[in-house]
């Protein structure tokens, strides 16, 4: 069946997904590189990065996998789906690493003289995802490997991109978001 990595796929990288949408919503204040140039003139990180929307960004995630992990023996009655609990190393490794991608990611946006906000393609759909499953490998080895099987992994990089563009496009449109990407 193909439902059943989409359904874990989704599960296991909410803690992710979330986030991203948090800092959006709480982000502001000072940034983290301290508004810093490097020599090439552009900032470190820029603006966009600020230590309240990742710390809030990072909670939000972390607070999401327990809740999830509280009602995981409800959701696999209803779908029949082993979704999986979340230990505290993989919900740190998800949503801290998903909010470190995207810091990568304006520190390359920088280096290649984008400004804050432009489209970076590829980047922008998948930092978060990279920075999420790379540290979750790194900090929860065992849990990322019996969770991630292969189709899981393929589920992941397909619908990512679809639930990115479509999460940003209905954030705009609601006036939270400047851009819809
Ligand atoms: N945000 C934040 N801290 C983060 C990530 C995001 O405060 N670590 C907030 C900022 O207010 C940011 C908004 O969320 O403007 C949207 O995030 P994003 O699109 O990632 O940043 P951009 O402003 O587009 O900047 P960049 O070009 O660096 O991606
Ligand atoms: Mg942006």
């Amino acid at each position: 069946m193909v439902v059943e990595p989409v359904v874990v796929a989704v599960w296991a990288m909410l803690p992710a997904y979330v986030p991203n949408n948090a800092a959006v919503l709480v982000g502001g204040g000072r940034p983290i590189d301290g508004g810093r140039a490097l020599p090439d003139g552009n900032r470190l990180f820029g603006d966009g990065k600020t230590w309240r929307g990742t710390a809030a960004g990072t909670a939000a995630g972390v607070l999401l996998a327990l809740l999830l992990t509280a009602v995981r023996p409800a959701a696999v009655e209803a779908t029949g789906v082993d979704v999986p609990a979340f230990p505290l190393a993989a919900a740190v490794g998800l949503a801290f690493g998903a909010m470190l991608g995207d810091v990568v990611a304006s520190f390359l946006k920088r280096r290649t003289g984008r400004e804050r906000g432009a489209a970076f393609p590829g980047f922008d759909q998948y930092d978060f995802v990279a920075g999420a499953l790379g540290l979750t490998a790194v900090v929860a080895t065992e849990w990322f490997l019996a969770t991630f099987a292969l189709p899981v992994l393929l589920a992941v990089l397909v619908l990512t991109p679809l639930l990115h563009v479509s999460t940003n496009a209905g954030a705009y449109a609601l006036g939270l978001k400047d851009e819809p990407w």
